[in-house]
């Protein structure tokens, strides 16, 4: 493609902070020339970012009835992924979605099959596979240094509090609660360094002043592999804020010949207990074998790199793109086995049979193709470094 690649933008709240840069830093490879958003209270915002050039619409079906659009991206509230996609494809347009895919595995089917009959592709923002810090972590466990990988823990906090006038605040928004919103972060993460998930049991935490679903939640697994997994996330702490603060993400892996980590704020390190291994000291130096050592990272943003790497998709040029409908169903498989062993109180075994969403109620003002912003609506997305 020779002229830029051009992309129409549905939904102009949160998360475009970290889209429109990403896409700025790419210069000539892109432009984005609509956005729609029908809160005007967001126009402002949506012009600071995008600029006055850019034109603001209230229906995302005006995007893509325009010709000129290559592909959207889909930054919009949890349970219209699904008829925005659907809509997308049946207008011939690529689409990337923010995570999550989708509510449930059997809408990931609609857009997929969608996607694939329209003969356009279908491309998740699940950024953390893009970032430098959790890319080098996959590095060293690709390297094969850690042996037997046998355990695994990955850990989110927040703080977040949602009123009933925001789609996030209820099941049928969002998609269930914090895991399915965030803790899928963690989920795919583990995918895509650990394999497949072969059964989960979940306990959950509920308080209704702070979102109709769990702002809490633990998941334990076993990979098909056979290691542990250990997640949690906790939308109720401010241990990432502050002095001497813990984290707002960690990742852990341990096995029989080594280990390694990746926190928020501090970097991606390892360490080898086989003293045996020349590669490792050569790399790291024999530090490697009395402690942990940063492995260098990339510094760049999960978002930046994923949004890069789907612009060169829509370009027809080779494109890094490790985040496909297909690929992504799997994480939110693992989210919706783990509420459904919330509800039956039993392990449950992967893969899932495919069941339609069972809509819990949502005020019909949310439900449909605009959502109510209230001044404390208040997300806290967290310190990443993409926002
Ligand atoms: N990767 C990350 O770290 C990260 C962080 C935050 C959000 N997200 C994801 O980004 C997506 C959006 O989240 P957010 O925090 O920006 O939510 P948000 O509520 O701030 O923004 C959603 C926007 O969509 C608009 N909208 C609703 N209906 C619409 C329609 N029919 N057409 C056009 N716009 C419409 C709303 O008015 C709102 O401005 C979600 O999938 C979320 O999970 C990802």
């Amino acid at each position: 493609m020779e002229r830029p690649a051009r992309i129409g933008i549905l939904g102009g709240g949160g998360i475009l902070g970290a889209h429109l840069p990403a896409y700025r830093q790419l210069g000539a490879a892109c432009e984005v020339v609509v956005v729609a958003e029908p809160e005007p209270a967001r126009h402002a915002a949506i012009r600071q970012l995008a600029g006055c050039d850019v034109p603001i619409v209230a229906d995302y079906h005006e995007v893509l009835a325009r010709p000129d659009v290559d592909g959207v991206d889909i930054i919009l509230p949890h349970h219209l992924h699904l008829p925005a996609t659907l809509a997308a494809a049946a207008a011939g347009k690529h689409v990337i979605t923010e995570k999550v895919m989708a509510r449930n595995i059997a809408e990931c089917d609609q857009m997929i099959a969608a996607c694939d009959a329209a003969g356009v592709t279908l491309t998740v923002c699940h950024d953390r596979r893009y970032h430098g810090e959790w890319q080098a972590l996959k590095g060293i466990v690709e390297t094969g240094w850690l042996g037997d990988i046998f355990f695994w823990k990955l850990d989110h906090n927040q703080d977040v509090v949602i009123p009933p006038s925001s789609w996030a605040h209820w099941r049928d928004g969002i998609g269930g609660g914090c895991i399915m919103s965030c803790l899928t972060h963690q989920i795919d993460a583990l995918r895509w360094y650990g394999g497949e998930v072969a059964r989960v049991t979940c306990l959950t935490a509920v308080r209704p002043e702070r979102m109709q679903g769990e702002f809490a939640g633990v998941v334990v697994g076993q990979m098909a592999s056979g290691a542990l997994a250990e997640l949690s996330i906790n939308w109720w702490t401010r241990s990432h804020q502050g002095a001497n603060r813990l984290w707002y993400e960690m990742v852990q892996v341990c096995g029989s010949s080594g280990e390694a980590y990746r926190v928020d704020g501090r970097g991606t390190f390892v360490r080898i207990h086989d003293r045996d291994n020349q590669a490792a000291r050569e790399r790291f130096g024999e530090a490697v074998c009395d402690g942990f050592v940063a492995v260098p990272a990339g510094d760049w943003g999960g978002h930046q790199r994923c949004l890069a790497e789907w612009v060169k998709l829509l370009r027809g040029e080779p494109a890094a793109i490790l985040t496909s409908g297909r690929e992504c169903r799997g994480t939110v498989e693992v989210a919706e086995a783990a509420y459904r062993s919330v509800e039956t109180g039993q392990t449950v075994a992967l893969p899932l049979d495919p069941q339609p969403w069972n809509p819990s109620g949502m005020p019909a003002n949310l439900r449909g193709l605009t959502a109510a912003r209230q001044p404390d609506y208040h997300i806290d997305h967290g310190a990443t470094r993409d926002r």
